[in-house]
């Protein structure tokens, strides 16, 4: 291990002294570490030029998403959501992150009704009054990388539906209020099981969130029906994804093996997700995507 002296430059990338910099945050590492926690890895920790790269990334994903809560409607197929995606994202400086990202076809995962999520865009998908639709929008801007996601409900939606798409809501909401430094990762995921539990759904557990800002998919994994007290340490400058995929039935789940990416429920129940990206701050969190 490499020891780091007061004066040295930290590892962060600041330029600043190590001991003005990240010496406390390491001493604070240690500490939980040898009680047995799980800690994050440096190169997760993201510094403040970082931060302020994937804040601007967050921003357009942002406004892409508000294009699309603009235009969604009835009668819209998924491949011109797409095509939305795509042509907002460029126009703005931004590169779409799951175009091409390990084969995946399409610049937006769409996910109707009984898809849990990574559904396909596609001139045959058509929307219709009463489905319920997740539109994940994932850009990159000068290397940074942001995801969220929504749902949007198209005309007049079932009350039942609606209370779905509602309570996902909400538990961002509800692990949001376990983001803090110091933290545990399953912290907030107990709160968001718990929470749409208590509502009579259930959570998948194979298909969590993830630590993105420098990469798409970095470090940690995040479940949502982990318990409290356990999985990652929450430290300051850790960035991931809130995305409980939320289901009606039961929380069993398939993958389509024909285009080897889209989930469904088992049960052939409708799932709802929202997504938002967090960073953990001193004083608690900000939200950089949404
Ligand atoms: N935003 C989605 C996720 O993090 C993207 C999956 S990869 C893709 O799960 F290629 F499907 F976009
Ligand atoms: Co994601």
């Amino acid at each position: 291990m490499k020891i780091l002296t007061e004066n040295a430059r930290c590892w962060c990338g600041s330029k600043k002294r190590y001991g003005d910099c990240h010496k406390a945050f390491d001493e604070q590492l240690a500490a939980l570490k040898r009680k047995g926690a799980t800690v994050p890895p440096h190169k997760i920790i993201k510094n403040r030029e970082q931060i302020e790269g994937i804040r601007e990334s967050g921003k357009i994903n942002i406004a892409v998403l508000d294009y699309v809560a603009e235009h969604i409607k009835a009668g819209v197929t998924t491949a011109q959501i797409d095509l939305w995606v795509y042509e907002q994202t460029v126009r703005r400086g931004g590169i779409p992150a799951p175009l091409g990202y390990e084969g995946f076809p399409r610049s937006v995962c769409t996910s109707v009704n009984d898809q849990v999520c990574h559904g396909i865009p596609s001139e045959d998908v058509v929307l219709h009054d009463g489905d319920i639709v997740n539109v994940d929008v994932s850009t990159i801007y000068n290397g940074y990388y942001s995801d969220s996601s929504r749902m949007f409900c198209i005309g007049e939606v079932s009350e039942e539906k609606k209370r779905l798409v509602e309570v996902a809501r909400r538990c961002l909401e509800v692990g949001l209020e376990q983001v803090k430094p110091w933290g545990f990762l399953g912290d907030m995921g107990q709160a968001i099981n718990d929470f749409a539990r208590a509502n009579g759904y259930s959570v998948v557990r194979e298909i969590g969130g993830h630590g993105v800002g420098l990469e798409f998919h970095e470090e940690p994994w995040v479940s949502y029906v982990s318990k409290r007290g356990t999985e990652m340490v929450m430290a300051p400058g850790m960035c991931f994804t809130i995305e409980p995929m939320v289901n009606m039935g039961g929380a069993g789940v398939y993958i389509d093996d024909d285009n080897g990416w889209t989930i469904y429920t088992d049960d052939g129940k409708p799932s709802a997700q929202w997504e938002i990206q967090v960073l953990v701050t001193e004083e608690g969190y900000e939200i950089l995507a949404r």
